[in-house]
């Protein structure tokens, strides 16, 4: 990092690439371009504490693996994460297992994101906690710059020739594009998932993803001894009218307990939260020297264990592209960027949209019928099984 520039903030710093937010997306980005021998600084409004520890994500896709283990981030992974073959699929009275690896030749793994946040913070590529008041400015021109207000108080100002936007759903960096630049799409679902996160064995092998005319459940896991379990539930759920017991027992309906002998284990309950379901798609993810990736350019409802896999794809695109750009002022792949990401943020969108739709129930009896017809089909046809393995294993970055 050099310091350089000052302007009428009172330090001011300069570095290749501004990257804004500390998720995955930004410290893979960081740690890829680090690696190329590109310098950036990483800003974030939340405390390094704070961000390794948000209970997210639990599934890495085959391509994602692939590519943490290329830059030198799987051992952990390979060590203390999970290999599964596939996940069940099932509704009242019946249970059925799709075998990824058997279909397509590969698998996925259950590796928490709270764990690839420890190794990416690890990796020890430095980021600037609990920031405030970030602002882009001259996104439009090749001498772009961030403010920002340090954990001290103090204004500063990031000199950049590249801003990264990697901050999320609720950052700036999607808003800085004007709106004659920018088209966006959104779809908000009827529904949202309360989920916990329990001090108990699974009582699961691999995910049940779970139909059910009271609602979809989903029973996953982060290790031998912790379950990470979800409940479809309306939009507006207050968590108080779920106490433990009643999320227990509604989830041993949903899954099936005592169905063919299975039953579901409970166990103390240690996290508990509701999220809104929504897809969002801006487009291009790219305005001037901005470029956009993860979540701060696509929202996927989580039914298909893609969000982070999708961040993940886009910063591995990224990370050549602004390499090629800033050392050999090459700019063929950024040019191509968004175009190429957004054929897989799209494919990831629509899957995510079709699992979701399938598996949650609407209210509509018409619905369900169709729904379940496409359930009994994907497990029963190749090609319909196939389709699901391809698309929940990944697809190459
Ligand atoms: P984020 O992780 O949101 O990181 C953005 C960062 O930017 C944050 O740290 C934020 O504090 C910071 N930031 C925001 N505003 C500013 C600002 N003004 N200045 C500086 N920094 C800022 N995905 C999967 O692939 N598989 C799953 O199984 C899965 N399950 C999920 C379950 C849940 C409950 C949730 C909520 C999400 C799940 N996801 C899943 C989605 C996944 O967690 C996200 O897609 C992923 O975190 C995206 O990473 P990101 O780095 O783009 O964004
Ligand atoms: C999780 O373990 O948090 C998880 C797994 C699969 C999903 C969504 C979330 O589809």
């Amino acid at each position: 990092m050099r310091r350089g520039g000052a302007g009428p903030f009172a330090v001011g710093m300069r570095t290749q690439v501004a990257v804004i937010g500390a998720g995955p997306a930004g410290l893979l980005l960081a740690h890829l371009l680090a690696r190329g021998g590109v310098d950036a600084v990483v800003l974030e409004t939340r405390s390094q504490e704070y961000v390794a520890s948000r209970i997210r994500a639990g599934i890495l896709e085959h391509s994602t693996v692939e590519l943490l283990d290329s830059v030198g981030l799987g051992d952990r992974l390979h060590a203390e994460g999970y290999e599964h073959r596939g996940i069940h699929l099932q509704w009242p009275h019946e249970r059925h297992h799709l075998d990824f690896v058997a279909l397509t030749g590969r698998s996925v793994w259950v590796y928490g994101q709270t764990e690839v946040q420890k190794d990416l913070v690890a990796a020890g590529h430095p980021a600037i906690y609990e920031i405030g008041d970030t602002a882009l400015h001259d996104l439009d021109t090749d001498h772009p710059y961030v403010t920002y207000t340090d954990a001290a108080g103090a204004a500063q100002r990031l000199d950049a020739d590249v801003v990264v936007g990697c901050d999320g759903s609720f950052g700036p960096s999607r808003a800085a594009v004007p709106d004659s630049a920018k088209q966006s799409w959104e779809k908000v679902y009827p529904y949202s998932w309360l989920g916990i996160l329990a001090d108990v064995a699974p009582s699961t092998d691999e995910l049940i993803y779970a139909w059910h005319p009271r609602g979809f459940a989903l029973h996953s896991m982060r290790s031998p001894t912790v379950s990470r379990l979800y409940l479809q539930v309306p939009n507006g759920t207050d968590l108080a009218d779920w106490p433990d017991q009643r999320i227990w027992d509604e989830l041993a309906v949903r899954l099936g307990h005592g169905q063919d002998g299975w039953q579901l284990t409970p166990g103390p309950v240690t996290d508990k939260s509701v999220l809104p379901m929504r897809s969002f798609v801006q487009t291009p993810m790219r305005y001037g020297r901005l470029f956009l990736a993860g979540d701060a350019a696509h929202i996927v409802p989580p039914t298909g264990a893609k969000g982070l896999n999708l961040a993940v794809a886009d910063v591995a695109r990224l990370g050549p592209a602004l390499i090629a750009l800033l050392t050999d002022k090459d700019p063929a792949l950024a040019d191509r960027y968004s175009d190429d990401a957004l054929r897989r943020v799209w494919r990831c969108t629509h899957f995510s949209w079709w699992m979701t739709t399938m598996l949650h129930a609407g209210g509509d009896p018409f619905d369900a019928q169709l729904q379940l017809s496409q359930l009994r089909w994907v497990v029963s046809s190749r090609a319909g099984a196939t389709g699901l393995a391809e698309n929940y294993a990944g697809l190459p970055i």
